[in-house]
Parts: C-alpha cells; structure tokens; sequence
C-alpha cells in the first residue's frame, strides 16, 4: 500500500516552514537569523543548558538517544509533546474534517475521540470483545471507505490486557488504513511490542511515552515509530521547535539513570501482583482484571459510592464506569509501597 494515498492532499502539498539555519544546514557560527538574545539567558540555572537559542527542529539528539535505547533506526523515530500532541497530528494529516473518519475499539483511552471531536473527525466507536481484545469481524463490519485511522491500546488503558499481535497485523494488511498502536504502558508487560513490524508494516504506528515507566511526565516527552514516509509528513506538520531544550536535557540526563527505570517497572509489577491478591480476597470486588500494565481495573458492586469514599480519605481513583462493558469499574494506578498500603487500609473498610 502507499501510504501516501491516504494523507490529506493539502498537507502533501505543504511547504514547511523552514529556517536560515535549515538552509545552511548550521547551528554553529555568527547566529543572527531568528532574532534571538544573542547576549545570553535570564535563566542560568543549569550548567551549559543554553535556552536563548531554540532547539533543533530536526531532533537530531533525541533521535540518536532513544535510537540507542530502542534498536529503532533514527530515520523512524518522531518526537512529539507528549504521545497527545503526535495523536492530534495523526488526525491532522491523515482526516479531511467534517468528511473522514475514525475507528475506536471500545473501552479505551479517552484522548482518542477527544482529539477527533478537536478536529471535527468523525469517530466510529466499535467494541472490543468480551476478552477486552480486537473483534475483527467488528471492525470489518464497521469500517468505511474513509476510514483513514484506527486507534488500538495495548497494553490498553483501562482494561490493562495486552492487544494479540496476529489481529493488529492482521487489520494492518487488511485495511487500507493507518493502524496506530499505543505502548504508553508497554514496559509494564513482559513482550508484545509492534516496534519490530515497522519494517514490515507501512500504515503501521506505534506510540511511546516517557511519562509512565520513566516517571517522566512532567517534561512532556512521547514519540512515535513509523515508516519513513510517515515520520517525514509529521516533520512538515509539526511546530518547527516542539520539543524544547529543558525537556531534550532532562531526557538525556534521565537516560543515564536507566537501571533506575528499570528498578521502578520491577517494584510496580511487585506492587501490582500484590495489590491484585489483596483486592481479590475482598468480599464486595467482584473481579480484579490482570494488567500488563502500571494499574488495575476493579470492578465492585458500587464503583460510584466507592470512589466517593476514597476520595473522603484523601485518595483519588478513577471511575470508568461510563465506559461501555466496564459498570462498576475503577481503574487504580499502583502507586509506591505506602500508597498501596494506605489504599489497602482504606477499602478494606469501604468494600
Ligand atoms: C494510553 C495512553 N496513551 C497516551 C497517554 C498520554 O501520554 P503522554 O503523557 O505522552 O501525552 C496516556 C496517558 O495517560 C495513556 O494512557
């Protein structure tokens, strides 16, 4: 398939916005091109960060980085302000609004039709089975000749189960459309990656974030891995500095504290399984769904009153139980050790 066909003839024809410094292909030298403060920073709080100068538009760094952390090729790698800011693009390339659509396998991450009603997309809301996995049968049966983009979750936020490989390749050759796959809560499950079918698939898009196991949230850092010809439309689409330099320095100080990342997965899979079995031996949960993830879904006999109760104590939860297949659920984040321990001592009481 060429990936191309599907993108919206406008952003085809885009000329980017571009820079003196593109032209010259230089950063270094004589500055004077974009109207800078060449005398320096009111802000000096950290040792050779420059910020009177903008950040490379080309993310030539964070590329190098995370190309290493990943075994991704750099020319396949795209970051963004969050995995938010790279779903909006999505639908901002690929979806003429008040014409194109969307396909959302339901109950999942919110944002997703959020994003579409932003841009006046249509969403066409399917539901995922009784396994919280993909029905096929669904999405075909649902699915339009403008149907540029199906969002999947996997792991899938709020139900916590990984997606089954073979149906995401399988919507990724069936359909003429651009299948994104969301791995914000990957690190939390033992496999399941799509990143390696890159190569393979090139309607296929997967995004990552370091706001969850990287406990980086607050630099607002996500990316995604696609084929070049992907990657390349996001470049022209993109604000020419998305990603600034503070957030490019406290990734690339955070990468040398990776065995940290890797202590916090290990305790929150710990805490997770933990949590799961104390919930279990309660007599009100009705069921404690497994995660591959970094929360649990629960769902009670009175998810509402539940939450309320909680939130009385000091402790907040979210309710999911407008989403379709999910009455009577809350999603639970596993937090640290006393947290979790607090949480216990108050449902217990509660449920
Ligand atoms: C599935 C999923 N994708 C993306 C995000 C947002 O990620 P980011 O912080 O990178 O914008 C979240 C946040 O909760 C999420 O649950």
């Amino acid at each position: 398939m060429n990936v191309k066909n599907l993108v919206r003839k406008n952003i085809l024809n885009l000329n980017p916005y571009t820079s003196a410094r593109d032209i010259y292909e230089s950063d270094k030298g004589i500055l004077l091109d974009a109207n800078e403060n060449s005398w320096g920073s009111t802000f000096t709080g950290i040792e050779g960060v420059r910020l009177n100068r903008y950040p490379d538009p080309h993310q030539k760094d964070l590329r190098k980085l995370v190309s290493g952390l990943n075994s991704v090729p750099e020319k396949n790698l795209f970051f963004g302000v969050g995995s938010d800011e790279i779903i909006d693009l999505l639908i901002r390339i690929f979806c003429e609004p008040g014409k194109d659509n969307v396909l959302i396998p339901e109950p999942t991450y919110g944002m997703y039709k959020v994003a579409c009603d932003i841009n006046n997309v249509e969403t066409i809301n399917v539901l995922l089975n009784d396994n919280f996995q993909v029905d096929l049968p669904e999405v075909e049966n649902n699915l339009k000749d403008n149907t540029k983009l199906i969002f999947l979750c996997s792991p899938n936020n709020p139900t916590g189960n990984l997606l089954a490989k073979e149906d995401v390749l399988t919507l990724c050759s069936k359909f003429n459309s651009v299948i994104v796959v969301d791995e914000a809560y990957i690190d939390f499950a033992e496999d399941g990656s799509l990143i390696d079918e890159i190569k393979n698939y090139p309607n296929l898009v997967v995004l990552r974030t370091f706001s969850k196991a990287w406990g980086l949230a607050g630099i607002r850092l996500g990316y995604c891995i696609a084929n070049e010809e992907i990657i390349n439309i996001l470049f022209k689409v993109k604000a020419p500095y998305n990603i600034n330099t503070l957030t490019r320095f406290a990734l690339e100080s955070a990468a040398r504290n990776s065995n940290l990342k890797n202590e916090y997965i290990g305790g929150i899979i710990k805490e997770r399984e933990r949590l799961k079995n104390l919930l279990e031996s309660l007599a009100g949960v009705i069921k404690v769904y497994s995660s591959d993830a970094n929360f649990l879904l629960v769902k009670l006999n009175n998810a509402k009153e539940v939450q309320k109760k909680l939130a009385d104590k000091g402790i907040i939860v979210r309710d999911r139980s407008t989403q379709p297949k999910l009455e009577n659920c809350l999603r639970i984040s596993v937090g640290n050790k006393e947290e979790n321990d607090l949480l216990w001592e108050a449902i217990k009481k509660i449920v």
